[in-house]
């Protein structure tokens, strides 16, 4: 028997749960961005601020072709667009997000600048050095790192600049934590969660040389509790759909998450160097 690769295990993920998905996210399927944990940012203002955030980093401009790894339904590719007049192009391995991401940018008239494909990160189709700049928000979480930032920074021009929102651990792990680290992995179909502090190395081992990391995870954590209300306002729809065990499977994930913490989060930032020079040797 074939084993199922990280690609085929997400992509099955995300066309089961695509629904849940939407009832919880709309068009943006990540977490909010919360400037403070008590101000009077709405949830939906929340999701696009996480998305602002990510845009604000990469810095692209309207001569530049910036890839979204990773795409999702195409909320944050269109909105990157629209703001920067930049050509964005948005991949995910999940048919029917393309096409409701290309349905999205029709309908908001953003089809001449933005355009979705169906792809693998971990073998995207395009060129070696064909962007400007790339973004990738929660997608890395599903993939092995290693050779995902290897292929972004293959497509990335010399002084390109990539931006991410990912998982990572940069807190005590206590063994109540682990298991809903270990829970979460399982049902999210996450690949292996790393340290914080072990990014930059990571980002040089594929060729890109880290210029911020910040841990967001006192602004993204409220999050969590609003999956939770939105779960419960749709509460006999989505057990329709998912059946009562998936969804407590997913409620019980919610809570668990509440009381013992789930992963940190980190924004990252990388530039490809312009001039090459060995990437492994540095700590
Ligand atoms: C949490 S969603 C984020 C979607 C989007 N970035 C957003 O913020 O709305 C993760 C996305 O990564 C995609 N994905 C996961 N593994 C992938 C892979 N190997 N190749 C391409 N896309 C992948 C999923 O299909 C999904 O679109």
């Amino acid at each position: 028997m074939i084993a199922e690769t990280t690609s085929q295990k997400a992509q099955a993920y995300y066309e089961q749960a695509e629904a849940l998905y939407v009832s919880l996210y709309g068009p943006n399927f990540h977490h909010g961005y919360w400037p403070s944990p008590d101000d009077g940012t709405t949830y939906e203002q929340a999701l696009e601020n996480l998305t602002d955030q990510i845009i604000n980093r990469v810095g692209a401009g309207a001569r530049d072709r910036v890839l979204d790894v990773g795409c999702g339904i195409g909320g944050p590719a269109i909105r990157l667009a629209r703001t920067t007049g930049a050509q964005v192009v948005g991949i995910s391995n999940v048919a029917t997000q393309i096409e409701q991401a290309t349905a999205s940018a029709s309908a908001e008239n953003m089809a001449e600048q933005v355009s979705f494909e169906q792809a693998d990160a971990l073998g995207l189709p395009f060129p070696d050095e064909s962007f400007d700049a790339a973004i990738a928000i929660e997608s890395l979480i599903h993939m092995d790192r290693d050779p995902a930032l290897r292929e972004v920074a293959r497509v990335l021009r010399p002084g390109g600049v990539f931006t991410a929102a990912d998982f990572c651990l940069n807190a005590p792990v206590t063994p109540a934590r682990q298991q809903v680290l270990d829970r979460y992995r399982d049902l999210d179909t996450l690949s292996s969660f790393h340290l914080f502090d072990d990014f930059p190395p990571m980002l040089r081992r594929a060729g890109l040389e880290p210029l911020e990391l910040l841990d967001a995870s006192s602004h993204v954590e409220k999050s969590v509790k609003m999956w939770w209300e939105r779960t419960e306002a749709d509460l006999e729809n989505l057990t329709n759909q998912y059946g009562e065990q998936e969804l407590s499977d997913f409620i019980g994930l919610f809570d668990d998450v509440i009381t013992h913490g789930g992963p940190e989060y980190l924004f990252f930032t990388a530039r490809k160097p312009t001039s090459p020079r060995p990437p492994q040797n540095r700590p």
